[in-house]
């Protein structure tokens, strides 16, 4: 997909709600899948990397059907899934590829997860080795990624894991495989990742002890559950409002669970406010109606490595921001970003050369000096979230830009375009399809 962006710093004015919470929506289909009976969810987030979750659940047993305005899951009950006729697909999706593993890594059936070009360069050692140790039996391609193939042991033995990185996939998968396992599984991250499975695994009848730990063996009941807007959909307008003289933006309904919201606190510190309107509680999560409006005298920042994973996806953002900030942003402690759908500190740096601004790459972050951005063709090599942060400081800059690269929008923010021109923005699809740029 090709997108053409010739903005010259038009303001983005109105208000909108945000697509649902993409790890939201993931764990709402997982987990409602394994309850008993049926569970509905408001909200959920329709897009391709939600569908591929959805499509494996129905492979595996569940009936996932969308009426009136909500997503109706009939789950198979924990011990209830049955054996896939085929690989399961996860396409772009490292989210539901390693939530699923720790489900299927439990069951008495054989399965194979498969996924995209980029997703199948993705690290699973990560997930494979605290699995392995659980009892789990699964081969993966040479060098640690997808195809994975899981034999499947019913038997597993609860651990304590310790995984090197603060990583919410890895966390949620294995307290997934510890819902089958005997005895407690508990883990311990050296920072605290989202915190979306721990919220919602008691929403459907099941106990997180603290630190971290679920015990295996019980049931899961059917529930309600409300997805929030996602807050790493909203930042492409949060910035964009931030960046562009005259903006003022109201986004309807955004989840804030302090696991989330760093880049709040980001916007804050280089000098934008986000009001926060109406706060309020769905369900497991809060939520909250955010105005943004052009902030004068942006400044860049140190970023503060604590506050990484809080903010994880919005980084590609918060570098697009930096571009036109006075001074220097210094983002460290960040290299998971080089493992993400594509290697975001390389894919940034890149673009953001490519239209006139002064980056330093570290192994584990950049440095972004802000100033004037020109015109160009920067390449969002396939990943969302970079595409979107350069169609938003795309649309501050003083001459035409053309993203490429840009097809996987679909993953996690399907109306991206059409949100941007309902706020005045201007982008236009050049072309719809796949580009050949990864
Ligand atoms: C996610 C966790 C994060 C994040 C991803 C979604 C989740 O990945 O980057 O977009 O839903 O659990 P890691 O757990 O690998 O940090």
């Amino acid at each position: 997909m090709k997108l053409r962006i010739d903005g010259r710093g038009a303001p983005l004015h109105g208000c909108l709600t945000p697509p649902g919470d993409k790890s939201i929506s993931h764990r709402a289909l997982i987990l409602a899948s394994l309850a008993g009976g049926r569970s509905r969810i408001t909200g959920l987030l329709d897009s391709a990397d939600v569908r591929a979750t959805a499509e494996a659940c129905r492979q595996l047993g569940a009936t996932v059907r969308a009426e009136d305005d909500s997503v109706w899951v009939e789950g198979t009950g924990t011990a209830g899934l049955k054996p896939p006729s085929a690989p399961l697909d996860m396409g772009n999706s490292g989210t539901a590829l390693r939530l699923l593993a720790g489900v299927l890594a439990a069951q008495p059936f054989a399965s194979e997860l498969i996924g995209d070009a980029s997703l199948s360069r993705r690290p699973m050692r990560r997930i494979v080795e605290p699995l392995s140790r659980m009892g789990a039996h699964i081969e993966t391609a040479e060098g640690g990624t997808a195809p994975l193939r899981i034999t499947g042991n019913p038997k597993l033995k609860g651990i304590e894991y310790r995984p090197a990185v603060a990583s919410a996939q890895i966390k949620s998968c294995v307290l997934l495989a510890g819902l089958y396992a005997s005895g407690r599984t508990c883990v311990i991250e050296p920072q605290l990742s989202r915190d979306h499975t721990e919220r919602m695994l008691p929403l459907f009848g099941t106990p997180v002890e603290e630190p971290c730990c679920v015990t295996g063996g019980g049931r899961l009941r059917a529930a309600d559950v409300v997805v929030p807007a996602d807050i790493s959909s909203a930042t492409f307008f949060l910035v964009g409002a931030a960046m562009l003289e005259g903006s003022d933006v109201l986004l309807r309904g955004v989840g804030l669970t302090p696991t989330r919201d760093g880049i709040l606190h980001v916007l804050e510190r280089m000098g934008a406010a986000v009001e926060h309107r109406e706060t309020r509680r769905h369900g497991t999560e809060t939520v909250a109606d955010l105005r943004v409006a052009h902030a004068a005298g942006l400044r860049g920042i140190d970023v503060p490595e604590e506050w990484i994973p809080s903010l994880i996806d919005e980084l590609p953002a918060i570098m697009a921001l930096a571009a036109v900030a006075e001074g220097t942003t210094r983002i460290r402690g960040a290299a998971e970003l080089r493992v993400k759908e594509s290697d975001r500190i390389a894919v940034m740096a890149r673009g953001l050369e490519t239209l006139g601004v002064t980056v330093q790459e570290f192994d584990d972050g950049i440095d972004i000096t802000g100033g004037p951005v020109t015109g160009g063709t920067v390449d969002g090599a396939g990943d969302h979230r970079c595409a979107m942060s350069f169609c938003m400081l795309a649309q501050r800059a003083s001459g035409p830009v053309t993203v490429t690269g840009a097809h996987h929008i679909d993953t996690s923010y399907p109306d991206f375009v059409a949100h941007v021109q309902a706020l005045g923005g201007t982008v236009e699809v050049l072309l719809a399809e796949a580009d050949g740029h990864d």
